[in-house]
């Protein structure tokens, strides 16, 4: 079974002051889960991430997916960052392409693929488009069009919307909804907006900082489709920012120096 197992999950950052980012991570994400990780900046939600990644290792502890420990990256496990990154010379499609590219695939796969990604978020009649020629959203849509491409069982993404404008990414956030309840992919989603982390995930995990570690996982419950606004999410909302308020502000702590 394709999920994601943290046990007791440790993680240091090295270097002339080792820094603990991440502190005993228990979390089970099942498969077709969405998952969102909620904390101010410094929780340790990249760590975690690159964790599910493949691009971080822990330090202490251990993590799994599909029931065997995670060793590096994988197309199975696709990454969405906040920067799409997207190569500047090359067409959506081209860029779309690449995780088929790199895996050898005959030119006409490869752009079989990418096509077929491109629709399935609404781009594909971009795809002789070139990056600058695209808004910040369908930026954005191509860096998930690109992780698709590698036909991903999981979709692990880093404030992917941080950087587009407040209506865009309302927009964004029901596009990946509806690409979801399509498609359920496991996916893993990484935050500092509350109202965000509400309207899109089954649950929330809200991480602590210095040490990040996770302060509760609050369910919610309400069912799909989910209207921005409605009630019940509203009152997910006010708890979760109670707990926020209750808890130390990042800002007056000092790094976990270890
Ligand atoms: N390369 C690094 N070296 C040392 N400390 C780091 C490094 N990267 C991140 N950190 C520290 O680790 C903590 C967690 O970082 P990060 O996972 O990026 O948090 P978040 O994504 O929640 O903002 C922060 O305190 C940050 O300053
Ligand atoms: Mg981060």
């Amino acid at each position: 079974m394709p999920d994601f197992r943290l046990r007791s999950v440790s993680h240091v950052h090295k270097g002339p002051v080792p820094v603990q980012t991440l502190q005993d991570v228990d979390l089970h994400v099942r498969d077709g889960e969405f998952v969102c990780l909620l904390g101010a900046s410094g929780c340790g939600k990249s760590t975690l991430l690159d964790i599910l990644a493949g691009l971080l290792a822990p330090t202490g502890g251990v993590a799994e997916y599909a029931g065997a420990p995670i060793q590096g990256p994988d197309p199975a496990r696709g990454l969405v960052f906040q920067d799409p990154a997207l190569f500047p010379w090359r067409t959506l499609l081209q860029n779309v392409a690449l995780g088929p590219e790199l895996r050898g695939e005959s030119r006409r796969a490869c752009a079989a693929a990418a096509l077929d990604a491109l629709g399935r978020v609404g781009l594909e009649r971009f795809a002789s488009a070139y990056p600058h020629q695209l808004s910040g959203g369908m930026r954005q849509r191509a860096g998930i069009a690109r992780a698709l491409a590698n036909q991903p069982r999981a979709l692990l993404m880093d404030e992917p919307f941080g950087a587009v404008d407040h209506l865009t990414r309302v927009a964004l956030q029901e596009e990946l909804l509806e690409l979801w309840q399509r498609e359920r992919q496991t996916v893993v989603f990484v935050t500092h907006d509350v109202g965000e982390a509400v309207f899109l995930g089954d649950r929330v995990v809200l991480l602590s900082p210095r040490p990040g570690r996770i302060r509760c996982i609050v369910d919610v419950p309400a069912p799909r489709a989910r209207v921005r606004g409605q009630a019940d999410l509203l009152k997910i909302e006010a708890q979760i920012y109670s707990l926020l308020h209750d808890s130390p502000s990042t800002e007056r702590l000092e790094p976990a120096v270890v």
